[in-house]
């Protein structure tokens, strides 16, 4: 730890923001980085404390921020964690970060299975970071959730985070190409849910660069028109799904519509486009019918 006099500290952070960047990027990596809650930062002011302890010296912070500002490496992966949700979780430039958008997909779930007593099976496709399927096994831990990745090394990372976020055992990681690794599934599935690479290949040329040069293309790229694996998803999730299970996934910003024509043309009932923060229809969800022949 590093004691700092919180007159130093004030004048190292004007001289940074004059430097660019924005206000809340440097207190993320405050936090982050130095180990100075933005809260406890909001706080300085009020509490008139002489000193400040920090993980990092000034200068060490100072380089971060440098880097930050000449590179647009974010601070997620300069420091190796990104706050989603209540949970801290550890990120690479093998998983996506996050992103704020994706948190509603808890709340959308929490809406559906109100009944807090019902066992679910839940499966969180391409799992990433762990984000969803480990907030999901946070907030009901009779819940059984299963969560899948085509990269090792997402599951190793979302495996992590699962264990240093919680004493608890209902998540199990699998590797695979989307529903491959769930074989031993087939029926069980009460709620399956995939944040999917859904950037159309023109748009994901034009990516800003924090975003392009740094997170996985794995991640974000959909092929052509954005949708080669939400085709994929809503295809075969039938196999998996049990009569009246729920898909929800999430799409670009315009693709809310196609997505639920997709849903029709694969038997799924009460599909709905769901808005984000912004307005946006964001998550598609809706309920596999079986035809009862
Ligand atoms: C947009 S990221 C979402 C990550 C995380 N679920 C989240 O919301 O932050 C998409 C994830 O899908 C994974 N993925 C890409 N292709 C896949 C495939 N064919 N099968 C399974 N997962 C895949 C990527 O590795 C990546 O982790």
């Amino acid at each position: 730890m590093f004691v700092i006099s919180t007159e130093n500290f004030s004048v190292w952070k004007k001289k940074q923001i004059l430097k660019g960047g924005d206000n809340k990027s440097l207190s993320l990596l405050i936090d982050l980085l130095g180990g100075l809650s933005t809260k406890e930062l909001s706080l300085l002011k009020i509490k008139s404390e002489k000193n400040l302890r920090l993980k990092l010296d000034l200068d060490s912070l100072e380089y971060f921020w440098d880097k930050h500002l000449s590179t647009f490496t974010p601070i997620q992966y300069l420091s190796g964690f990104s706050y989603w949700r209540d949970l801290k979780l550890e990120v690479s430039n093998k998983v996506l970060i996050p992103r704020p958008e994706t948190e509603l997909i808890i709340e959308i779930v929490s809406e559906i299975f109100k009944n807090k007593e019902e066992q679910i099976t839940y499966v969180d496709l391409g799992t990433g970071s762990g984000a969803i399927g480990i907030a999901l096994a946070l907030s009901n831990p009779r819940w059984n959730g299963v969560a899948t990745d085509i990269d090792k090394n997402a599951i190793e990372i979302a495996s992590r985070n699962f264990a240093n976020n919680s004493n608890q055992s209902n998540l199990k990681f699998y590797c695979g190409n989307w529903w491959d690794p769930l074989f031993n599934f087939k029926g069980e599935i009460d709620l399956a849910i995939a944040n999917p690479p859904y950037i159309p290949q023109d748009n994901y040329e034009g990516l800003p660069i924090e975003v392009k040069n740094f997170e996985p293309k794995n991640a974000l790229l959909g092929g052509e028109e954005g949708l080669d694996h939400i085709n994929e998803i809503v295809k075969y999730a039938h196999l998996y799904l049990k009569d009246n299970g729920w898909l929800l996934i999430e799409n670009h910003f315009d693709q809310g519509d196609r997505v639920k024509q997709l849903f029709f043309e694969n038997r799924f009932t009460s599909v709905k486009v769901l808005k984000d923060f912004s307005g946006i229809g964001r998550f598609t969800i809706g309920r596999y019918q079986e035809i009862i022949s």
